[in-house]
């Protein structure tokens, strides 16, 4: 971020958590083209995503953060060479087998989004195991979007209302916006208060679609294995400034 702050201190005096999202989600964005620029193979990029991913988590903990999501694996990434798919899979196993027990150490809860159709089966059965390891846990929340993709989540959603319906267990005229949140993969997760994107891309790419209604939208120009503790903190001092209005005429603090 161009302009981040000096120190490294934290975004919200100690004693004043009334701004402070509940929610965070990421897009963590610019892999390739951080390694591009040190003329190393794009996986190398991912590779140091997975790095800045830890601090990012660490710095969560920190701030004693309810919620985070992340962005990990897009249903559309698919599309990219064999190789960077399998580098990206393989990345997911070595952080379940180094970080998931650190993680249920400090009390982090996992929940995966996404569609488990088409992952390898070894893959599947690492991400079912990060989530039954930790189900019991109540500090922070982490939800990991893997083989995600927003338009997709919402299909499933309609075809199981769709089923229920025809089987008689629900009227097409019970099919309302909690009926639906209800069928999608973040079903009893508050939506994002806040979004951060790296790369200085601003787009939503498929990510979150419902979810983020009433999200506010914070673009960071660094490359995501760039993105430190001081840009995390520069996003939540612009999320303090912001006037939420959840559609109202009245603008309100950014409490959530
Ligand atoms: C976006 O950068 C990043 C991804 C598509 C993958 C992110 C994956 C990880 C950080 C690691 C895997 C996840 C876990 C949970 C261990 P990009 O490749 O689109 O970058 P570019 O826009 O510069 O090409």
């Amino acid at each position: 971020m161009h302009d981040a702050p000096s120190s490294s201190s934290l975004a919200l005096p100690d004693n004043d958590q009334s701004t402070m999202p509940h929610h965070i989600a990421f897009i963590m964005d610019g892999n390739g083209r951080w390694a591009q620029q040190r003329g190393l193979p794009r996986i190398a990029g991912h590779k140091a995503g997975v790095e800045s991913l830890r601090k990012t988590i660490a710095h969560a903990l920190k701030l004693q953060l309810k919620y985070l999501t992340l962005f990990s694996f897009s249903s559309e990434n698919w599309s990219r060479p064999a190789a960077e798919v399998d580098a990206i899979m393989g990345l997911l196993r070595r952080f379940v087998k180094s970080d998931l027990a650190e993680l249920n150490a400090k009390n982090v809860r996992i929940r995966i989004i996404g569609s488990r159709q088409n992952l390898p089966l070894d893959v599947a059965n690492y991400l079912m195991e990060a989530e039954n390891t930790t189900q019991a846990n109540t500090g922070l929340t982490l939800v990991v979007a893997f083989n995600y993709g927003s338009r997709d989540e919402i299909s499933r959603a309609a075809q199981r209302l769709a089923e229920k319906v025809a089987a008689g267990q629900l009227k097409p005229q019970d099919i309302n916006e909690s009926a639906v949140s209800a069928e999608l993969d973040t079903a009893g997760l508050p939506d994002p208060d806040m979004l951060i994107r790296t790369s200085g891309e601003h787009r939503l790419s498929n990510f979150l679609l419902w979810q983020n209604a009433y999200t506010e939208f914070i673009f960071i120009d660094v490359f995501w294995p760039d993105f430190c503790e001081e840009d995390f903190d520069k996003a939540l001092q612009i999320f303090a400034k912001r006037h939420r209005r959840f559609g109202n005429i009245c603008a309100t603090k950014s409490v959530v």
